[in-house]
């Protein structure tokens, strides 16, 4: 029998916690997959569906486990910096052919853009702890999260307006007037979460200027390259912005271009104003890193590195995302056409578009036609199928009736 041992009295150090809130966005898959209705439409969570409704392994990526599984011939460490190759053959995807060779840019691997955000947030913090972080509202709701976590001053500025669907271009340069040399702005690369409402060329522009002028430093959250317009035309405005400016951050996804969602695929890219200064902070992150996940998980690095080292394996991952980019347009087309009051969606990019209605409408159509989207009225559009799409718009377009 175990001895009894005599517990100390005094306060219990986990019954200090307080309860959390779930995650919006992860509670809404669950709450989804636990409806019984098979005509339920999950317009939830931003993962690309095929028109079967399936999140299906990208071909390329299947044949790029098959090599792995043939060829790797070990699992020893690879370093808190990650696989090098895969950084360097992302790097001139996001920043084009020839930033590749700009050695004022540095990047690690990461666990997805969620590890890139925070691994940049907590590098801000380090380097300047008065650092603020200027964020366009509404946002994807963890961004507040993982730049709070860090310990950086969040400042909410207007992005967009959901009664009225336009971007508060504007306002969002007027907010911007309170911001101090060395804050950062938080930008969209591309296919805007939760909006789907991208800057214009133009509006990247001017925004450039700004930001150039004002001594601000832009940390660019690119998650989404290739699901609005194609690789080139979404990163033109990130290139263009990190071309002009001498310091600059941008978190980068493989997870949606890749669709390697779960194995926790991405990049954290580092412009400094000199190769010296970009190599001490490579030298920071890979200290940052090792204090919270030491190193990357390798698998999904692996599989990019070998789909993009591969002739016909790049081309195929090529062919299969403009097939998703396309039949996302098409299903913004195909609501667009629908009502009037939807037109605005087809002007819009990526998986997300962000409805009108009030909190109340969005559980009540949950209730009533089982649609499962964010409680902001974000929705993923590609979760629509053919078979839906319609009665999804029928549903929506009555809500907004009411
Ligand atoms: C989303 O916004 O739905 C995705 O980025 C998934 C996530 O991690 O929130």
């Amino acid at each position: 029998m175990a001895d009894a041992f005599t517990l100390a009295d005094g306060p219990r150090l986990f019954d200090r916690l307080s309860l959390q809130p779930s995650d919006s966005l992860l509670q809404l898959i669950a709450l989804a997959n636990a409806d019984p209705r098979p005509d339920k439409i999950d317009v939830g969570v931003g993962v690309y569906r095929d028109p079967a409704g399936g999140t299906p392994i990208l071909r390329a990526v299947k044949a790029a486990e098959r090599i792995l599984l043939e060829t790797q011939r070990t699992k020893a460490y690879l370093g808190s910096a990650g696989d090098a190759r895969f950084v360097e053959l992302v790097k001139p995807i996001v920043f084009g052919e020839r930033a590749a060779a700009d050695d004022r840019i540095v990047g690690v691997q990461t666990p997805g853009g969620c590890g890139a955000l925070r691994l940049g947030a907590d590098l801000i913090e380090k380097a300047d702890p008065d650092a603020r972080i200027f964020v366009g509202q509404p946002t994807w709701p963890n961004h507040g999260p993982l730049i709070e976590c860090a310990g950086v001053e969040m400042v909410k500025i207007p992005y967009y307006d959901t009664a009225s669907r336009r971007i508060l271009f504007d306002e969002m340069m007027d907010a911007l007037k309170d911001a101090r040399a060395g804050d950062l702005i938080l930008l969209h690369g591309c296919c805007h979460n939760p909006t789907g409402a991208d800057l214009d060329l133009d509006q990247w522009k001017a925004l450039t200027e700004l930001v150039s002028a004002r001594g601000l430093v832009p940390f660019i959250d690119l998650a989404y390259q290739g699901l609005g317009n194609g690789l080139e035309i979404d990163a033109q405005g990130t290139r263009m912005m990190v071309e002009a400016v001498d310091q600059a951050l941008v978190a980068q996804s493989c997870d949606k271009n890749f669709g390697v969602y779960r194995e926790r695929t991405g990049s954290l890219f580092i412009k400094a104003s000199s190769a010296e200064a970009a190599g001490t902070a490579f030298g920071n992150l890979l200290q940052l890193s090792r204090t919270m996940w030491s190193m990357p998980p390798d698998h999904g690095a692996a599989i990019v590195r070998t789909v993009l080292d591969d002739p016909d394996l790049r081309a195929d991952w090529n062919a299969e995302l403009i097939e998703m980019c396309a039949r996302i347009r098409s299903l913004r087309a195909r609501l667009a056409a629908y009502d009037e009051r939807l037109r605005y969606i087809d002007g819009q990019n990526g998986m997300f578009s962000i409805l009108p209605l009030s909190t109340d409408a969005v559980l009540e159509l949950r209730e009533s036609h089982g649609i499962y989207m964010a409680d902001s009225g974000r929705f993923n559009i590609v979760g629509l199928s053919d078979e839906n799409a319609d009665l999804f718009a029928a549903a929506v377009v009555e809500k907004m009736n009411e």
